[in-house]
């Protein structure tokens, strides 16, 4: 990234909320289920899944938590009525795990019954590393449970190689991300190409242990890698998946659909937009470049 470039998205936060909006609008699917649902539908016809989320994260107050839950159930409602082909991903802070652990799991587990009785799965986001031991336990205890439950593990994190051995022996479902938040050294590696070499190492070992992953990136050399992998590993198309977000390198997106790969779409919607966005904004190095335009067109 540019040193320009680096400046504009350390001065994110001061850029007016409608301009990030705007910019942003790409990467979130709209602020209603229907237009999610739309969504969805129109990446199912390019032969893509889709996984939605509910924007929102870090709630403090019981009765958001539970708002999104109620949110969650008419999203699994709703799958099933318009017969789209989308499973759902939720973030733990925002079902309240920094409330309560017990509450969250409570609601967590209320998400994970509905989809059950609706032939669906839910994945549970990772997020910053104060959340992961938690974000681990609700996965393990939910998955003896049901089943029907996945996690995200981070390439980026010291302790992955680790955590892919204590994962349930039968059945475990894995999104492998590189991990988005500041975390640490101590916690996290941090050289770019450090980061690739322990994604590679993961996947291998998730794959070695007939774990299904969903292989989420758009960065072509681990696409590649992937690809060697599932040779390797004689995995046919059933036995894993590519992730990208909405709105990210839609032609890698179409390449991989073709090479026969099955691939899903991270699809978030909601009124809580605006953390998501600037998150997608700071890893986007044309940012400088689409906050530009949007500023300058005044509107
Ligand atoms: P990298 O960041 O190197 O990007 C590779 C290339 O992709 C870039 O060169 C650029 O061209 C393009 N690109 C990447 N991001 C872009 C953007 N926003 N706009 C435009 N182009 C962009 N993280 C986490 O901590 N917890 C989680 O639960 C999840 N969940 C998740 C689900 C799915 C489906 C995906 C794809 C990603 C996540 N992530 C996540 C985010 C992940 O950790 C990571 O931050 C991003 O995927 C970017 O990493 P890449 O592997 O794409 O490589």
């Amino acid at each position: 990234m540019s040193a320009f470039n680096r400046l504009l998205v350390t001065g994110l936060p001061a850029v007016p909320k409608p301009i990030v909006g705007r910019v942003a609008s790409r990467y979130v699917a709209g602020e209603s289920l229907d237009d999610a649902i739309r969504v969805v539908r129109n990446l199912n016809q390019q032969g893509a899944m889709a996984t939605l989320d509910v924007l929102g994260e870090e709630v403090s107050e019981r009765a958001k938590a539970t708002a999104a839950v109620e949110e969650y159930l008419r999203v699994f409602a709703a799958i099933d009525r318009e017969k789209v082909d989308s499973n759902i991903s939720i973030k733990l802070t925002l079902l309240g795990l920094k409330i309560d652990e017990g509450f969250c799991r409570d609601n967590v587990a209320r998400i994970v019954e509905t989809a059950k009785s609706f032939g669906n799965f839910v994945r549970i986001d990772m997020e910053d590393y104060t959340t992961t031991d938690a974000t681990l336990r609700i996965y393990r205890e939910l998955h003896g449970r049901y089943g029907n439950v996945g996690v995200v593990l981070q390439a980026y994190m010291r302790r992955t190689l680790r955590d892919i051995e204590e994962l349930p022996d039968q059945g475990a479902n894995i999104r492998l991300c590189k991990g988005i938040y500041v975390e640490p050294r101590t916690i996290a590696w941090k050289g770019y190409e450090t980061v690739r070499h322990n994604y590679v190492q993961a996947l291998d070992k998730l794959m070695s242990r007939d774990v299904y992953v969903g292989i989420a990136t758009h960065d072509e050399f681990l696409a590649c890698a992937a690809s060697a992998l599932v040779d390797k590993h004689g995995l046919k198309p059933h036995q894993y998946e590519f992730q990208m977000l909405l709105g990210v390198d839609e032609e890698l997106r179409r390449i991989l659909i073709a090479a026969g790969h099955r691939l899903r779409v991270y699809v978030p919607y909601g009124a809580d937009w605006y953390p998501y966005s600037i998150r997608r904004l700071r890893e986007n190095p044309e940012v400088a470049r689409h906050v530009l335009r949007a500023m300058m067109s005044g509107k």
